[in-house]
């Protein structure tokens, strides 16, 4: 069976192409590179020792896709392609929507005609805006604070559309919490541009020395020490959870979303504590305001996705703490790609 993955030089397209390929999955990948490089696809190569095809191409180039589709007998799309920056959604929203929408809707037109009607969605827990309490399920209500938000909420809402015109259609949306770690190979993992604005690459770069402190957002949310909240998922673990939904998208009919995280969550202070008992090293940091945006709880409730997907998270905090670091000590540069000036934080 093939599957083709958009985005799939990202940091969770790449974990997920590793992992397709390891269960015996043929893929097609496609990238634009705004946010990645071929090296990362050149290493799940090497990791799997298979080969399979990648297109440069971007998803808003209706032609060059109609190639792809056209080119390749594709089963089922796992679409992880998409701008990612909250701060910059804000600054450029209309990029923002051209870009995620309208790639989406792309990407479906030319599954509708070429009736290839399975799809796995790259969502987010951001779909579930400031919510007002703990954890949370996919019934609760959604809403989005920020244009990144929006989009992934927009393209729930054209995808639930799709599917009431067609029931052929099956899709799975999930729902990610906070992805962190990387593959414990060290060759696989996080490679944001520019400074990052992530809890974890901040925490591996004040490590390596490249950052000089983290500064904590806030110290007076109402939590164990006063610090943000997250439900913090090894990335391996998530990949694995896209073939379980892929395998239920192609078994099934239907429109279903799922919360993929570990229903655990741990504050910032108890992240840099974790971090540093398993990598031995010490990370300054200050506290500073809160971040504007920012929620002071958020860890989900992943039964849904146990039940119906057979899928729970296995790798814990250290596991996750521990990988990070080596991926990071391993590539100091990351993937060493030419990174764009101008846009960051794209993928
Ligand atoms: N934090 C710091 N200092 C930093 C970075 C983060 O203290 O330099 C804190 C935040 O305040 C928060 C926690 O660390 O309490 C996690 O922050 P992240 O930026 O790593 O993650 P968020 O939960 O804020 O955001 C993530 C994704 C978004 C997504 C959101 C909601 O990055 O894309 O979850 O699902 F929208």
């Amino acid at each position: 069976m093939a599957v083709l993955v958009t985005g799939g030089a990202g940091y969770i397209g790449s974990h997920t192409c590793l992992e397709l390929l390891n269960a015996g999955y043929e893929i097609v990948v496609v990238d634009n590179l705004a946010n990645s490089s071929t090296e990362s696809l050149k290493r799940v190569q090497e990791l799997t020792g298979k080969d399979f095809t990648f297109y440069q191409t971007d998803l808003l180039d209706q032609e060059a896709m109609e190639v792809v589709f056209k080119q390749n007998k594709i089963d089922a799309v796992i679409h992880l392609a998409g701008f990612k920056s909250v701060g910059e959604s804000v600054r450029l929203p209309l990029r923002y929507y051209h870009n995620n929408m309208t790639g989406t809707l792309v990407l479906c037109q030319l599954m509708q005609e070429h009736a290839v009607k399975n799809i796995v969605f790259s969502s987010s827990a951001t779909v579930y805006g400031m919510s007002d309490s703990v954890p949370i399920s996919e019934d609760f209500p959604l809403s989005a604070t920020n244009a990144y938000g929006r989009t992934k909420l927009m393209i729930e809402e054209m995808m639930k559309d799709l599917y009431e015109s067609d029931p052929e259609w099956s899709i799975a949306l999930l729902r990610y919490f906070n992805p962190i770690g990387a593959h414990s190979s060290g060759k696989l993992g996080e490679d944001p541009n520019g400074i990052p604005n992530n809890l974890m690459p901040y925490i591996t770069q004040v490590a390596a020395g490249g950052l000089n402190e983290l500064h904590i957002y806030g110290s007076d949310y109402p939590t164990r020490d006063g610090t943000g909240v997250r439900d913090y998922i090894h990335v391996v673990d998530l990949a694995r959870g896209h073939l379980k939904a892929l395998e239920k998208v192609v078994s099934s009919k239907g429109i279903e979303a799922y919360n993929l995280g570990t229903g655990r969550g741990y504050s910032v202070m108890e992240m840099i504590a974790s971090f540093e008992k398993v990598t031995g090293q010490r990370i300054s940091y200050r506290i500073t305001d809160r971040r504007p945006g920012d929620i002071g709880v958020c860890y989900s409730d992943p039964s849904k996705a146990e039940r119906e997907l057979g899928w729970v998270a296995l790798k814990g905090i250290e596991e996750m703490c521990r990988d990070a670091w080596h991926w990071q000590s391993n590539n100091p540069q990351g993937y060493q790609k030419e990174k764009p000036i101008l846009f960051t934080g794209i993928s």
